[in-house]
C-alpha cells in the first residue's frame, strides 16, 4: 500500500499537471467572427480585435464560408489562438485584389501579424473545412505577376504555433515568419499546384519562409507548389525542418544570401526526412558574389528524391535571371560556407533531354547550367577560398535513363575531400563519401 502510493503519486501529479495545462485554454474568452452573406467579413473582425488581443480565441466557425475580401492585420497579440474552422475566401475578382495590393495602406500580406507572444494559428482536421482559398488558378492561367498578394506573415511572434492550416491555391508566397522566435509549425498543407503545370505555372508560390527567424521547428508539413518548399533567409538560426513532403517546386533552399554586398548570417539548419517529388531541386544553396558573412552548420539528410532535375545544387554565383544573362564576376568576396553536409540522399534524377519546367520563360532557361549533362546529382558551383568543410555522403542516385549520374565540381576552387571525386564528370564517391559520418 505504502509502496504503491509512493510509486503512483508522481504519476498522478504528472497527470494532474497535464490536465491543468490542457484546461488553461478554456479560460480564454472567445470571439466568433460573424458572417454576412455577400459582404466582406473583415471589418467586423477588425472592429472586435482590440478587445480580443489577449487571452482570447478568435474563431472562424466550421460550416461558414467567410469572405475575407480585405486584408486582416492583427494588433500585437498575447496568448491568443486563432482557429480557422470555416472556409475563408479571398475576393474572386483579380482586379479587386490588385487594387488593394497596390494601395499605400496594404500591410504587405493578406494576413499580417505585427507581433506578440503565445500566438497559435490553428486550422481544422476536417478535410472539408478550414481551407483558405485565394483563387490562385486564374492568376496562373493569365501569367499575372503584378500586384500579387503575399499570404501569411506570422511576424515578430515568440512562442508561436501554426498547425493544421490548409491553403488552397495561394496566389503566391504562403507563410513567412519574419523575426519570429520559437515557432512550431506542423501538420499544415499547402496546395499550390496548377491544373496545368506547363502553361499556367504557379510562380513564386513559396511554402515556408524562415527568413530571419530563430528556433523554428517545422515538421509534418505537406507542400505542393511551384517555388521553394522551404526558404531559409538571412538571420535565420536554429531551424529544423523535418518529416515532410514537398512536391513540384524549387527545393529546400538556403538563400539567396549576400545580395548587394549584404553581410549574411545563417547558422544551425537541419533539414531531414523529407521527400522531394517532381521538383527542380531537392537541396539548394544560393549566394551572390560580392556578398559577405557566413552560413555555417547546415545539413540536409535522409532526403528521398523522385523525379528531380538537380538533387543537390550549391551555387555561390547566383544572379537574377530577370536582369539578363549571367554577369561577368568581378566581385572579390562571397558569403562564406562552413560545415555544410548532404547525407543519405536516395532517388532518381529526371535526366530527360526534353526536360522543361513551367518557370522556363527565357532561352536559355534560368536553371540552365552550361556544360551540364542533365544527369548531375551534385553541382558545387563554388567561389574560390570561401568554403570550409562541405561534404556529400551516402548519395545514391539513379537516372531515369539508367545512364550513370554525373557531378560538377571545380577542384581548383575546392581542394578538400567533398565525398566524391571533384570533377566535371562521373559521380565517383570517395571513401569519405561512402563511409564517413
Ligand atoms: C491575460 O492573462 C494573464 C494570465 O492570467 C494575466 O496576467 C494578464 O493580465 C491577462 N491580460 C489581460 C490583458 O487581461
Ligand atoms: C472549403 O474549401 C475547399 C477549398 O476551396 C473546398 O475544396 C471545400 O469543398 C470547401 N468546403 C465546403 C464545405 O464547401
Ligand atoms: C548544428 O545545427 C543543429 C540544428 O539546429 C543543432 O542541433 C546543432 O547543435 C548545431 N551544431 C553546432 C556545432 O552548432
Ligand atoms: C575552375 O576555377 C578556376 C578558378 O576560379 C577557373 O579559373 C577555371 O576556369 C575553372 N574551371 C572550370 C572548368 O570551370
Amino acid at each position: 500500500m505504502m509502496l504503491s502510493s509512493l510509486l503512483l503519486s508522481p504519476v498522478l501529479l504528472a497527470f494532474s499537471a497535464a490536465s491543468a495545462a490542457l484546461a488553461a485554454p478554456s479560460a480564454l474568452k472567445t470571439f466568433t467572427v460573424p458572417h454576412v452573406d455577400g459582404q466582406d467579413d473583415t471589418p467586423a473582425l477588425l472592429a472586435a480585435l482590440p478587445d480580443y488581443a489577449s487571452n482570447s480565441t478568435i474563431l472562424f466557425k466550421q460550416g461558414v464560408h467567410y469572405n475575407i475580401w480585405t486584408p486582416i492585420k492583427f494588433p500585437v497579440l498575447n496568448n491568443v489562438e486563432i482557429r480557422i474552422e470555416g472556409n475563408l475566401s479571398y475576393p474572386e475578382d483579380m482586379a479587386t485584389v490588385q487594387a488593394i495590393v497596390a494601395s499605400s495602406t496594404f500591410p504587405g500580406h493578406w494576413f499580417t501579424f505585427t507581433g506578440g507572444d503565445k500566438v497559435s494559428l490553428i486550422g481544422s482536421t476536417n478535410p472539408k473545412w478550414g481551407w483558405v482559398d485565394a483563387h490562385g488558378q486564374q492568376w496562373w492561367n493569365k501569367h499575372e505577376l503584378t500586384n500579387r498578394p503575399h499570404g501569411w506573415n506570422f511576424a515578430k511572434i515568440s512562442n508561436g504555433v501554426i498547425r493544421n492550416m490548409k491553403l488552397w491555391k495561394p496566389v503566391a508566397w504562403s507563410f513567412s515568419a519574419s523575426g519570429s522566435t520559437n515557432l512550431h509549425a506542423h501538420d499544415n498543407w499547402i496546395y499550390a499546384l496548377s491544373d496545368d503545370m506547363d502553361s499556367a505555372f504557379p510562380f513564386n508560390t513559396d511554402g515556408f519562409s524562415a527568413g530571419g527567424g530563430t528556433d523554428f521547428l517545422l515538421e509534418n508539413n505537406h507542400i505542393q507548389n511551384g517555388d521553394d518548399c522551404l526558404t531559409v533567409g538571412n538571420g535565420a538560426k536554429n531551424i529544423v525542418f523535418r518529416n515532410s513532403r514537398c512536391e513540384g517546386g524549387h527545393g529546400l533552399s538556403i538563400g539567396s544570401l549576400g545580395k548587394g554586398g549584404q553581410v549574411a548570417d545563417v547558422q544551425n539548419v537541419l533539414i531531414e526526412n523529407v521527400e522531394m517529388k517532381n521538383a527542380l531541386y531537392a537541396a539548394r544553396f544560393k549566394s551572390w558574389t560580392g556578398g559577405k558573412g557566413l552560413a555555417r552548420n547546415i545539413t540536409w539528410r535522409n532526403i528521398k528524391f523522385d523525379n528531380v532535375r538537380f538533387p543537390i545544387y550549391v551555387t555561390q554565383n547566383y544572379w537574377d535571371q530577370n536582369l539578363g544573362p549571367k554577369p561577368e564576376v568581378t566581385d572579390v568576396t562571397n558569403t562564406q560556407i562552413q560545415d555544410m553536409f548532404f547525407e543519405n540522399f536516395v532517388g532518381n534524377i529526371n535526366d530527360s533531354p526534353t526536360f522543361f519546367e513551367g518557370t522556363c520563360v527565357s532561352d536559355p532557361c534560368w536553371y540552365y547550367v552550361p556544360g551540364a549533362t542533365g544527369r548531375e546529382v551534385i553541382i558545387f558551383d563554388l567561389y574560390p577560398e570561401t568554403v570550409k568543410n562541405i561534404v556529400a555522403r551516402r548519395i545514391v542516385p539513379v537516372t531515369q535513363s539508367w545512364k550513370p549520374a554525373t557531378v560538377m565540381c571545380n577542384s581548383t576552387v575546392i581542394s578538400t575531400d567533398v565525398g566524391f571525386k571533384c570533377q566535371n564528370g562521373l559521380f565517383v564517391p570517395t571513401l569519405a563519401g561512402l563511409f564517413g559520418h
